[in-house]
This record gives structure tokens, C-alpha cells and sequence, in this order.
């Protein structure tokens, strides 16, 4: 950093330190809907709404919205996070959980935290299943709280980003990890974790003091090893759900991403994730309902204590989980005033549930849904298809596993009545086939769902997105508008009667949030799937979005390889428009639409090593390389690679560790067989896709 920039630098720190001195940001702040130009926590207030009040940006003139100041981000490939912005700071997340303090009216860099993720993963199986993708943080009383991919849950001082304390969440020997955003509520911070297809995991959450870090309670989501005893008498009952040996497989229900906190009620609503594995027939065969898997779990948010449950998809089968975000309104429901929330789980369904005592108020299908005809409002219990569960071969059914909406959040407008989904629509294949459910476990730090992997590729036919306006009380669409491609950015609504969203494609639009007319758009050079916010510093309103393709994405195949952002290829930013913008917007770099494959016309592909290859590739390299290793940026296309090319080249690659620091793990247990299988499916591949 050259010496002007530092003493500004300096200069600025002081200029903060000052300002977060003057605010405490508690429960009541992050409760309020007026939060003046602020956006306090991750969903901006408790009801996780994503509505701003501001409208100095509005219908009427939006089209005059234009950059302000952006960020280059050079360090970040996956960016998913929300910013909080706190008294003229904005806070966010890059990639691998670094934390970024920046003044919000001018972009300057106030301070930068980076966990060294990679560097403590390094050799460690955890690095395998990391996209690099963090969700945001927590403001507490003059603290950020950060949750990193291995497992720590730091709070960092606001003003200058020093650590104050820092805890680790699990074990490192355990397959867990965090991609998700923090809560604080009531001098609490409470984090969860994902890991429910990487090994045998057992989800729960915990609630740590946020002045020092001490843990106050942790609360399972599902039964454990009942000779062991349970925790609570709900996890007691909840074993009577369960069949089998389902303790030995974890039984999953992770919370990798929704938690509200309901300052009405004083409880927390946790989204539950899927099983694990995904197999019911492994996981608990027999059947039963597999409580508190994919559901809506209340807790005292004081205790930890259950409140109450209402389950989404109960037998859980195809990785349905609930942990799309939870929003809180008050609605009108039957010509009653209702305090009720909000949600559209990847199953399908948008369900309206009373907070008071988890009552069913209403559940309709807001896309394309073949497992389950409706939801009986009688039972509150979905009736099922027959194609849902075959119970010896493959079903292949709407959502798949990616959802129909994902954790991209919605958001709602109290003055339209409409929430605002990132929806999308992909079938999956379900396949039972030759999977032994008495001897099935997981690998840890593998690709487990008790089904046969997915061996063919995703085209761009076999998947569509929209955005979709949902009327809750009609529970009907009110409008939706298609878009190109899959995995679009999260959305955020505001008072000026606008709806703003990035997409996939690589742009960001804002619509009339009444009618759905598109008003307005920007080309961000690469995809997006971060949900935009809007906050004001100095009475000037602002529209910010971190543009950086990434996360589940990058599990990649050619649907979500269409729009061409290559790996390393695609400046990621941080975007920031007014109406009195005037900056030149950055270059954006063209998307790759050739790739030059490597192929060696005179090899003959030895088909069985392929084969074999494939099977070592599924589980472990598709997270990063693709799905038919069809490469969607996280990682480089391996059809187009030299070092998979040459095969001593591509096993020191595997078993060196020497491109760790750079996002590449281990794989030093591969032997020189499985070296050379892993290299003749990618050989194949290759030459399949001349
Ligand atoms: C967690 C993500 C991740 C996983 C899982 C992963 N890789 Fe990688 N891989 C990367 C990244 C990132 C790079 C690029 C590193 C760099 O910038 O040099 C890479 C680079 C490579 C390269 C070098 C490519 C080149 O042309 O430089 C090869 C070969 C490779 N990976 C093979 C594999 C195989 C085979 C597997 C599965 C056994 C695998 N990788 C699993 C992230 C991953």
C-alpha cells in the first residue's frame, strides 16, 4: 500500500472508530422497521422482510440510477453475502469468510479480517467441500460476528476488526462447515452449520454470549443414539419418528442457512435441513415422519427450549430441506390480524404458518411440483404421488434437489402484499438402484446422498428460473417474470415501489414491484447471486450488490456453465448505484462461449478405467469441476486443462497439495490406479465434448 493510502487509511479508522462509538445497535435497533438509512442484520430487520422503507429511489425515476462507486474485489471468486451497513460503515463477506469494512458513501476500505481459512484447511479433507462461499454477518453493540468455513464463530471489533473472541463450533475432524450468516439477539449469537451430505452429521445449532464467547445452549434437530439418552423430552418424542439405526448415518437436519429470530414471541425459528443421507430407505428404513428433518423448528430463544415444529416434508427423500429463509409479517388470514411467517422451501410450496403455536394457515405450490399433489390443511400433511417414492428404482420428479427456490433470499413489500422468489425449475433423478441399504455408509468429505450419483450431464433445456411475485393472503402468483439460465441472486424490495435482482447472467434488474414492468438494468460482467440491498448515508439512497457467480453454482454442468463464466476469468465487485451516480462503469470481460478442449486424437479412450473414473470423480470433484466435468467457474474445466491431460502431471496435481493455496485440496489417498481411472473419464469427456 503506497503511504498516502495508508495514513488515509489511518484517517479513516479514526473517523469510524468515532462514529461506532455512538451507536449501539441492540434488539431494539435490528427489531425496528425504521432503522434510518441503516441495514442492521442479515435479513435487515428480525422479520428477515428485505424491505427497505427509502424511496428517494423510486418508479418514477429509476431509469436515472447510475453507478456510484464500486470495489474491486481481486482475492473473491464465490460472493453470496449480504452487506449490513451500520452508521455510514458497510460490512460484508468475501470469499473465504474474509470480513470487509468500507465506508458506504465512498467505498474506501476501512479495514479487511481474513480467518486464513485455507491456510488451517490446508491437508484437510474440510478443503474438498469448499466453494468459498460466505452468506454475511451479525451486528451486536459495536461487533461484527462472523461464522468461517472451519467452524469458528469470531466477533471482531466494528470499529477497527480486531478479534475480541473466537470459537471453535466443531470439531475439525468432523465433516461440518459453515457457509452461513450469523443471528444476535438478546446478547446471544447463534450459528448452525451444513455438512448433512459430507459424512454421518447429527445437525444442532448454538447460542454463545456475545460479549465473550462462552456457549449458553445448543439445541439438536434430530434424536441421537436413543441408549445414549436424549437431550429433551421433544427429541425423545422425536425418536419415535425414526426407524433403524438412523444414529449411525448422523440422520442430518443441518441449519446451514435460515434462522429468525421473533422478538414477539421471543423464540427462534430454525429452517432444518434434509437427511442424511438423502435415502430414507438408508437413512431409516421403514419410514416415519424423521423429526425435526426439514421443517420449521421453534426454540426458546432464551433456552433452546422447543416451542413448536411444523414439518414440510416429513420421510424426507430428496434433499427438500427447509432452510430457505423464514420472513415475518403480520397479515390479514380469514379477517384476523395474524402474526405469521413466510415460506418457500425448495419442496414447492409456499406455507403461511401462525408463530403462535405453528398452526398450518395455508400451503400452495408456487412451481412445478410432481412429488406431492397438495398439502391436506386438515393433517397439514402433504399428500404424495406415486412417482415420488419408488420403492425399488428411479423417480424422477419436480423440484430436484437444487429447489425450486433456494437459500437466494425473498423478500416481501409490505405496501404491494407480494413476495419477491427467486424461482426455479429443474427436474432430478432419484436412483435407488444397487444401493445396499443394510451396508450403505457415508465417506466423510464425499458427495453421500444414499442414491446413485447423477451420471449424465444438465443442458440448459432441462432447466428454467423467473422471478415471481407471490401473493401470500390469494396465495397465487401475481406476476413472474422469466429469465435465462439458473441460480439467480436473491432479491430486495423497497417503499419507491421497486423490486431489485441479479441474475445468473450477469445482470441486475429492477421492476416496478406492483406490476413486474422491468425499469431498469445494469450488466455486471458476471453472474450474480447475492441478493442486492439498499441503505443511505447523508440523506442519499443506494442500491448495493456483490457481483461474484459462485457457491452451489459451481456444482456446475452445462445449464449452469451457459452464460460463460469461466474460472478466474470475470472481475468480482462490489456494485453501488445512486441517482447522482457518476462512475465509469469497470470493464467487464466477454464470457467465454468456446472452450479449447485438449484431446489427443491418436489416444484411444480406455472405456472401463472411464468408467471406473467416473465413480472416483462424482463424489469428489464435481463440487468445484462439475457436474460432467462441465467446469461452471469454480474450478477449471478439466476438458481444457494440460495438467489432466498428462497424467504424471495430473497425479501430482491430485497428490502434491501443491495448488492448495489456491482452492485445489489433497487427494494423496488416491492410489496410481485411481489416478489413472479419474484421468481416463476426464480423457473421455473431452473427447465427447469435440
Ligand atoms: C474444493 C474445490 C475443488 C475440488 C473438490 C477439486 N478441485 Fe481441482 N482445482 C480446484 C481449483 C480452485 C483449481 C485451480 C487452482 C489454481 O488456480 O491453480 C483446481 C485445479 C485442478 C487441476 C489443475 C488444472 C489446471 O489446468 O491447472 C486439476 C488437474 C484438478 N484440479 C483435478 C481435480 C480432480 C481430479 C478432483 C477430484 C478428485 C478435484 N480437482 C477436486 C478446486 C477443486
Amino acid at each position: 500500500m503506497s503511504r498516502v493510502a495508508s495514513v488515509l487509511q489511518a484517517a479513516l479508522l479514526l473517523f469510524s472508530t468515532h462514529l461506532s462509538a455512538a451507536v449501539a445497535i441492540d434488539g431494539a435497533a435490528i427489531a425496528a422497521s425504521d432503522q434510518g438509512g441503516d441495514w442492521l442484520a442479515y435479513g435487515r430487520s428480525y422479520s428477515e422482510q428485505r424491505f427497505s422503507p427509502l424511496k428517494q429511489i423510486n418508479d418514477g425515476n429509476v431509469d436515472r440510477l447510475r453507478l456510484d462507486w464500486y470495489l474491486e474485489m481481486p482475492d473473491s471468486r464465490a460472493l453470496n453475502s449480504t452487506p449490513l451497513v451500520v452508521n455510514g460503515v458497510m460490512y460484508f463477506t468475501a470469499s473465504q469468510s474474509v470480513v470487509m469494512a468500507v465506508d458506504a458513501a465512498s467505498g474506501a476500505l476501512l479495514w479487511r479480517y481474513d480467518p486464513e481459512v485455507i491456510t488451517r484447511l490446508a491437508n484437510r479433507k474440510h478443503m474438498r467441500f469448499n466453494w468459498g462461499a460466505n452468506r454475511g454477518l451479525a451486528f451486536w453493540k459495536g461487533r461484527v460476528y462472523v461464522a468461517t468455513f472451519d467452524g469458528r464463530l469470531i466477533a471482531l471489533e466494528a470499529a477497527t476488526g480486531k478479534e475480541a473472541w473466537s470459537v471453535q463450533t466443531f470439531p475439525l475432524d468432523e465433516t461440518r462447515y459453515i457457509t452461513g450468516a450469523p443471528r444476535a439477539f438478546n446478547d446471544l449469537v447463534i450459528i448452525g452449520h451444513g455438512g448433512a451430505e459430507a459424512g454421518a452429521v447429527r445437525g444442532y445449532v448454538t447460542a454463545y454470549d456475545t460479549a465473550t464467547g462462552e456457549q449458553k445452549w445448543r439445541t439438536y434437530t434430530v434424536p441421537g443414539k436413543p441408549a445414549d439418552g436424549f437431550e429433551s423430552p421433544a427429541l425423545k418424542e422425536a425418536a419415535g419418528s425414526w426407524r433403524g439405526e438412523w444414529w449411525k448415518h448422523g440422520g442430518g437436519g443441518t441449519v446451514w442457512n435460515a434462522i429468525t429470530y421473533d422478538p414477539l414471541y421471543n423464540r427462534v425459528y430454525l429452517g432444518t435441513g434434509n437427511g442424511a443421507p438423502w435415502n430414507q430407505q438408508v437413512r431409516s428404513p421403514g419410514g416415519g415422519d424423521n423429526l425435526f428433518l426439514c421443517s420449521i423448528l421453534a426454540l426458546d430463544a432464551d433456552t433452546g427450549e422447543y416451542a413448536w415444529h411444523y414439518q414440510t416434508t416429513p420421510g424426507e427423500n430428496w434433499d427438500y430441506n427447509s432452510a430457505m429463509d423464514i420472513v415475518l409479517a403480520d397479515l390479514e388470514w380469514d379477517g384476523k390480524p395474524r402474526h405469521v411467517l413466510m415460506h418457500a422451501p425448495k419442496n414447492g410450496f409456499f406455507y403461511v404458518v401462525d408463530r403462535e403455536d405453528g398452526r398450518l394457515l395455508g400451503a400452495e405450490k408456487f412451481g412445478k411440483v410432481t412429488w406431492a399433489e397438495r398439502v391436506d390443511m386438515k393433517t397439514g400433511r402433504p399428500v404424495e404421488t406415486p412417482e415420488a417414492r419408488a420403492t425399488d428404482g428411479v423417480s424422477v420428479i419436480y423440484p430436484g434437489f437444487l429447489g425450486a427456490h433456494n437459500w437466494q433470499p425473498m423478500s416481501y413489500n409490505p405496501d404491494t402484499g407480494l413476495v419477491y422468489i427467486p424461482y426455479q425449475e429443474m427436474a432430478a433423478e432419484y436412483d435407488k438402484r444397487g444401493i445396499d441399504s443394510e451396508r450403505w455408509r457415508a465417506e466423510d468429505f464425499q458427495m453421500n446422498t444414499g442414491f446413485q450419483p447423477y451420471r449424465g450431464d444438465i443442458t440448459p433445456d432441462d432447466v428454467s428460473s423467473a422471478l415471481l411475485a407471490w401473493d401470500p393472503r390469494r396465495q397465487k402468483p401475481a406476476w413472474k417474470v422469466d429469465l435465462p439460465g439458473f441460480q439467480n441472486g436473491g432479491t430486495v424490495t423497497s417503499a419507491g415501489n421497486l423490486v431489485f435482482q441479479g441474475t445468473s447472467s450477469g445482470y441486475i434488474h429492477g421492476y416496478r414491484a406492483d406490476t413486474g414492468r422491468l425499469v431498469w438494468s445494469f450488466d455486471a460482467g458476471v453472474g450474480i447471486v447475492a441478493p442486492p440491498i439498499s441503505y443511505a448515508v447523508n440523506d442519499k439512497q443506494y442500491i448495493a450488490v456483490l457481483a461474484g457467480w459462485g457457491g452451489a453454482s459451481y456444482i456446475g454442468s452445462t445449464a449452469m456453465a451457459q452464460h460463460g463464466w469461466a474460472y478466474g476469468a470475470h472481475p468480482r465487485r462490489l456494485l453501488v448505484f445512486s441517482l447522482e451516480g457518476k462512475a465509469e462503469p469497470p470493464p467487464t470481460v466477454a464470457p467465454q462461449t468456446e472452450l479449447l478442449i485438449v484431446d489427443n486424437s491418436e489416444q484411444v479412450i480406455d472405456t472401463a478405467q472411464a468408467s471406473a473414473g467416473q465413480d472416483l470423480y462424482l463424489p469428489r470433484c464435481l463440487g468445484c469441476h462439475g457436474v460432467a466435468a462441465v467446469s461452471a467457474g469454480g474450478a477449471p474445466d478439466l476438458r481444457a486443462s494440460a495438467a489432466a491431460a498428462d497424467l504424471d502431471a495430473f497425479g501430482t496435481v491430485l497428490r502434491s497439495g501443491q495448488l492448495q493455496a489456491r482452492g485445489m485440496p489433497l487427494f494423496d489417498e488416491l492410489s496410481d490406479r485411481e489416478v489413472e481411472q479419474i484421468y481416463w473419464y476426464i480423457r473421455q469427456r473431452a473427447r465427447e465434448s469435440l
